[in-house]
């Protein structure tokens, strides 16, 4: 099936046509910026770009970084709080003149790397953590999802984890990529006591660029960077849309 996948991010919105059989994206992706916060408003809008630029009129998938219930917007940490209880699937529905699902911007990754990417053939419990504006996770056990984990979320120094080590924290605090990768190793510790995963994919825009970290990352788990790098939220968003 042929379905337009839209990842909202903290920096913006991207887009392209997915083949879901295939998990191919089927045109270069269309990206409009946005800044956290972000209206939701103008997000919808932004949504719509999206939709004109590809003349889409078919169904559409949506990975929204919060936690999605249906598909009403229970949480949004980076986008604001105006976004608490909207029904995100009629909001970008009206934006963009297409039927919409909704989903987790983490699940949707999850999704893709476990049917096309690094989760492949996995039937243990796999962990994958989304590193970009906050800390996303998606958690697999048998290859079956359990929705909207907020692993982000796990207190740490009395403050959200992601505070501690999203990929913007290294941008905003200057770090470099081992110290940087330090944090990181210090939650995936945590993670591994909390769920024991048999395989760790880390995914967001730091994954392209695992060649600077990973090698700093020292946990038990086998870690690795995500096959899709950047592409597994549009393309797990339309795989959500099916
Ligand atoms: C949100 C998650 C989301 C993650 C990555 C967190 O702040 O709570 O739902 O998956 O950011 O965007």
């Amino acid at each position: 099936m042929k379905i337009l996948g839209i990842d909202i991010g903290g920096s913006g919105l991207k887009g392209a046509p997915v083949d879901t059989l295939t998990g191919r994206q089927l045109a270069e992706r269309h990206k409009v910026e946005i800044e956290s916060p972000c209206a939701p408003a103008k997000a919808a809008a932004a949504a719509g770009e999206i939709a004109r630029h590809f003349n889409w009129k078919g169904p559409v998938g949506i990975g929204f970084p919060g936690v999605v219930s249906g598909s009403t917007i229970m949480t949004a940490a980076n986008l604001g709080e105006s976004w608490i209880g909207l029904d995100g699937a009629k909001i970008f529905a009206k934006a963009t003149g297409c039927r919409v699902k909704m989903i987790n911007d983490a699940d949707a990754a999850g999704l893709a790397e476990m049917r096309f990417g690094a989760g492949k053939g996995r039937h243990g419990t796999v962990l994958l953590i989304t590193a970009g504006t906050g800390i996303g996770s998606a958690l697999f056990y048998r290859g079956v999802l359990f929705p909207n984990t907020e692993f982000g979320h796990v207190p740490y120094r009395g403050k959200a984890v992601e505070k501690f080590c999203a990929a913007a924290v290294r941008k905003k605090k200057n770090l470099s990529w081992q110290e940087w990768a330090e944090r990181l190793t210090v939650y995936l510790r945590i993670m591994e006591g909390l769920v024991w995963p048999d395989l760790i994919i880390i995914g967001g825009g730091v994954s392209a660029k695992h060649e600077k970290w990973l090698k700093y990352v020292q946990v038990r788990t086998k870690v690795v960077p995500a096959k899709l790098f950047n592409g597994a939220g549009i393309i797990g968003a339309a795989l959500a849309g099916e």
